[in-house]
């Protein structure tokens, strides 16, 4: 097997049961991060709780528009960082992100900064805090959305 098939190997087996994948509702943060060189899109929610008198991560969800680098990442990573605090989940790079997957190849790099950088945003002391447009749009939350205000057409009668 060359390089590049155990990679493809190891990609394929992180996405098959990916692991913390969607929105956390009960986030206390998130953070939204777009990559220019892709186009691809990454959103992680994180939770914290109080351990011994420390706020450490307590679950950290995400979902992306990204390949499926960025998802095995991702969801190696929040596994990864749940129990840390803030201080100890920002001295991870994105090597330290997805080392669980084994070395990424060079074009595979910023998949990992996509990811790192995602958690960055989360964990900036500025940081969001959850708000209803940084959840995806439910079926039900479509239906229940207010309808377009209706416009009345006045039709001329045939004669003018
Ligand atoms: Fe852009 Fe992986 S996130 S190719």
């Amino acid at each position: 097997m060359n390089a590049r098939e155990d990679f493809s190997n190891r990609i394929e087996e992180a996405i098959k049961h990916p692991k913390n994948l969607g929105e956390l509702v009960e986030a206390d943060a998130v953070g939204t991060v777009g990559s220019e060189d892709c186009g691809d899109m990454l959103r992680m929610w994180v939770k914290f709780k109080e351990v011994d008198g420390k706020r450490v991560i307590d679950k950290a969800t995400f979902q992306t528009f990204g390949c499926e680098t960025a998802i095995a990442v991702a969801s190696v990573a929040t596994e990864l960082i749940s129990g840390k605090t803030v201080e100890e989940a920002l001295t991870m790079s994105g090597a330290d992100l997805s080392a669980p997957l084994g070395p990424l190849p060079p074009l595979k790099i910023h998949c990992a900064q996509l990811v790192e950088e995602a958690l960055r945003s989360a964990l900036a002391p500025d940081a969001q805090a959850p708000t209803q447009q940084n959840f995806a749009p439910t079926l039900l939350q479509r239906m229940q959305a207010p309808a377009q205000e209706s416009k009345k057409i006045v039709l001329r009668p045939s004669n003018e």
